[in-house]
C-alpha cells in the first residue's frame, strides 16, 4: 500500500533508491518515482506504471547523488497518472515529498493553500505538504521548522520522507503508516519495510508514532514533533537477503508456495513436542490463558480464512469464539475482562486490522496479535504477540503465511482449549502433533507430485469456477477461491459444501468445475454435495487422500493422508497451484495482480 525509500549518504543514491523500489514494488505498483539531490539541484523523475516504465524511460539519464527518496504507488486519491505519482513537489520545486498514508484533511489545507496562492497539479491528497513546507519556508521558517510545522498540520496516517533543493538531507516522520530505519555505517536507509534495503543493512530501527527524523550524511536524529531526542534501540533483522529474492523461479508466488516444507518448519520449530504430548509457545508461560473465557478473531482476507480456521478448531473444544472481518468489527465485546482479541494479519499493518486492535483495546479486551512481521506495527500495539516465522513473502497473494498462520493459530488453540475453564481439550494431542511434525514432508510430497499444471490446463476458459469443503476445508474452500479470483481474475467463489442447494447451485452449467476438497472425516456430507452439482452438469474435482472417496468423481487432487484437522493445509497446496498455473496460461502478473496491493494500510 505504497512504498516509500530513502537513502542518505550512499554512493549512488539512484540504483540505492531503485534497488529499494524493486524490492517494495510489491506495496503498490500504480506508479513511481524518485528524487535525487544532485549537487545544487533536486532532480524528479516519475511516471505512471511500474518500476520497470520508470528505469526504461528516463531514471538512467539522471546525474548521480549521495541521498535520494523514491516512491512506489497504490492510488487512494486520483487515478494512475504521472502528475498524481510521486514525488510531489512544491511549486517552485524546491521541495520534494514521498507518503504513505491518507491525508485525512487534505481538502481543508489545499483550499487554504489555494487561498496563498498555490497551485496544485495532482488530485492526490500528497500534494498538500509540500506546499505547506514551502509556505513555512516562504513565512521565514528553517527547513527543520517548516518541515515541523507541515507535519503538524496534517490529520490522518502518513509514513513521509522530504528533500529540499541543495541540502542533503532527508526528512522523515510517522503516523499510524509504517517507517523503519536501516544502518549501515555511514549510510542510512528509510523504508516502509525492511526487505526494502535488507541487501543493505539488517540493522534497523523500527519508528514510533510521531517520530521524526532527520538524516544526514553520518548522522542520524529521531526526536519527538516538538524537537525532544527519542532514543530508540537498533535491532538485528534475521531475515536473509537470498530469501526475499526469486531464487531462480517465474515468480516469488510459485517461490512461496514451494517454500512452504521449510517456512512450516520455522513455525512449529521448537514449539511441539509429540511425545509428551505438549505445546510450547515462547512467552506464553502455563496458565496464562486461564481468566480467558472466550475469543475474537478480527482478520482480513486470506488471514480471515486462517482466522476461521482457528475458531472452527476452538467451536468443536467447546470454547465460545467469533470471528470479524475486521473491517466490519464494532468494537462490540459483552465481556471485555474474559475476551481475548487476536488480530491475525500477515503484514502487521493492514488498516483495518489495525482499527479493530485499537477498538477491542479502549473497550478493555486483551490483544494477541498473530502475525509474521517483528516489529510491525501490530506487534507494537497489541498487549502480546505470536509470531507465524514464515519468512519474508513477496507476491501480493498470501501462500506460505496461510499455512503458517493455520499452523499457529491451532498451536495458540491448543493452549487455550487447555486452560480455557470447560473447554474440551484435544484427546488426541500426541497423534495430532506427530501429524503436524511431518507436516512439512508431506507438503514437499505434494509439491512433487501435484497434477494441478495439467489439470489447470484442461479447465481453462469456463466461465466460473467454485470451491467447496465442509468444516475445516470450508475456509480453504474460500482460500481457494479467494487465490483463483485474485491471481486469474476469473470467476470464482467458495461455499460451505451444505449451501450449494441454497441458492449458488443455480450458477452451476454443464462443465462448471468444482474443486471439493475432502478431509477423510466429513466426507460423506461433502460428496452428497458435490454429486448433487454433478448431476446438474458440474465437474467435479475431488481434492482428497482417498481413491475411494474420489471415485465418483471427474478428476483428482491427490493429497497425502494425515490427521484429519490438517488435511485443509494440503488441499490448499494444491489450490495454490490451481491459481498459479491457471493465471500463468492467461498471461496475468502473478506477483502483482491489477488494482491490488501486499500490504493495505488503509480503511
Ligand atoms: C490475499 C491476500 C489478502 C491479505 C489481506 C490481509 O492473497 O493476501 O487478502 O490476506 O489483505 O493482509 P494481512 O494479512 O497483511 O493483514
Amino acid at each position: 500500500m505504497c512504498g516509500i525509500i530513502a537513502c542518505v549518504g550512499s554512493n549512488d543514491a539512484v540504483d540505492t533508491v531503485l534497488t529499494g523500489l524493486k524490492n517494495l514494488e510489491y506495496r503498490g505498483y500504480d506508479s513511481a518515482g524518485l528524487a535525487i539531490q544532485n549537487g545544487t539541484d533536486l532532480v524528479v523523475r516519475k511516471r505512471a506504471g511500474k518500476i520497470s516504465d520508470l528505469t526504461d524511460g528516463f531514471v538512467r539519464e539522471l546525474p548521480q547523488g549521495i541521498s535520494g527518496i523514491g516512491h512506489t504507488r497504490w492510488s487512494t486519491h486520483g487515478p494512475p497518472t504521472d502528475a498524481n505519482a510521486h514525488p510531489h513537489t512544491s511549486a517552485s520545486g524546491t521541495v520534494a515529498v514521498v507518503h504513505n498514508g491518507v491525508i485525512s484533511n487534505y481538502e481543508t489545507l489545499r483550499s487554504e493553500l489555494e487561498g496563498h496562492g498555490y497551485v496544485f497539479e495532482s488530485d492526490t491528497d500528497t500534494e498538500v505538504i509540500p506546499h505547506l513546507v514551502e509556505h513555512f519556508l516562504d513565512n521565514g521558517l528553517d527547513s527543520d521548522a517548516a518541515f515541523r510545522e507541515a507535519i503538524d498540520r496534517l490529520e490522518g496516517s502518513y509514513a513521509i520522507a522530504m528533500m529540499i533543493e541543495g541540502e542533503d538531507t532527508v526528512r522523515a516522520a510517522r503516523q499510524g503508516s509504517p517507517l523503519v530505519v536501516g544502518l549501515h555505517d555511514d549510510a542510512y536507509y528509510l523504508a516502509s519495510d525492511v526487505p526494502a534495503f535488507l541487501e543493505f543493512t539488517d540493522e534497523v530501527i523500527y519508528l514510533e508514532d510521531g517520530d521524526v527524523v532527520t538524516v544526514d550524511e553520518g548522522s542520524l536524529e529521531i526526536t519527538d514533533l516538538d524537537g525532544r531526542p527519542i532514543s530508540r534501540e537498533i535491532d538485528t533483522v534475521d531475515w536473509d537477503p537470498e530469501e526475499t529474492g526469486k531464487g531462480g523461479y517465474d515468480h516469488y508466488m510459485l517461490k512461496e508456495i514451494e517454500s512452504q516444507p521449510e517456512s512450516l518448519s520455522n513455525t512449529i520449530r521448537g514449539r511441539i513436542d509429540p511425545e509428551a504430548p505438549a505445546v510450547h509457545l515462547e512467552d506464553f508461560p502455563p496458565g496464562c490463558f486461564q481468566d480467558v473465557t472466550e475469543v475474537h478473531f478480527v482478520a482480513c482476507g486470506t488471514s480471515y480464512h486462517a482466522a476461521l480456521y482457528g475458531a472452527r478448531l476452538l467451536e468443536e473444544a467447546n470454547v465460545r469464539v467469533r470471528t470479524s472481518r475486521a473491517s466490519e468489527f464494532t468494537g462490540r465485546i459483552p465481556d471485555p475482562e474474559g475476551t481475548l482479541v487476536v488480530p491475525v494479519t500477515q503484514s502487521g499493518e493492514t488498516a483495518d486490522t489495525l482499527g479493530a486492535l485499537r477498538a477491542a483495546g479502549e473497550a478493555g479486551a486483551r490483544t494477541l496479535a498473530v502475525t509474521n512481521v517483528v516489529g510491525s506495527t501490530v506487534a507494537r500495539e497489541a498487549d502480546e504477540v505470536l509470531y507465524i516465522r514464515a519468512g519474508p513473502e513477496i507476491g501480493v497473494a498470501a501462500t506460505k503465511t496461510f499455512s503458517s498462520q493455520v499452523v499457529t493459530l491451532a498451536l495458540l488453540v491448543e493452549r487455550l482449549t487447555q486452560e480455557i475453564d470447560g473447554a474440551a481439550a484435544r484427546e488426541d494431542l500426541g497423534a495430532f502433533l506427530e501429524a503436524l511434525s511431518v507436516l512439512p514432508n508431506q507438503i514437499e510430497e505434494v509439491i512433487r507430485t501435484s497434477r494441478a499444471e495439467a489439470l489447470s490446463s484442461k479447465y481453462d476458459g469456463r466461465d466460473a469456477y467454485f470451491f467447496i469443503g465442509h468444516a475445516l476445508q470450508h475456509p480453504v474452500a474460500l482460500e481457494g477461491a479467494l487465490k483463483f479470483k485474485e491471481i486469474t481474475y476469473e470467476h470464482a467463489e467458495g461455499f460451505a459444501s451444505g449451501e450449494l442447494k441454497h441458492g449458488p447451485l443455480a450458477l452451476v452449467t454443464p462443465g462448471t468445475p468444482i474443486f471439493a476438497l475432502f478431509d477423510g472425516k466429513h466426507d460423506e456430507k461433502t460428496h452428497t454435495n458435490a454429486k448433487e452439482a454433478q448431476a446438474r452438469g458440474a465437474e467435479i474435482v475431488a481434492v482428497t487422500a482417498s481413491e475411494r472417496t474420489a471415485a465418483f468423481a471427474d478428476d483428482m487432487l491427490v493429497i497425502p493422508d494425515t490427521h484429519p484437522d490438517l488435511s485443509g493445509l494440503l488441499a490448499n497446496v494444491q489450490l495454490q497451484f490451481v491459481s498459479y498455473y491457471t493465471a500463468r496460461s492467461l498471461g496475468r502478473p502473478i506477483d502483482k495482480p491489477r488494482n491490488l496491493a501486499k500490504s493495505v494500510t488503509v480503511e
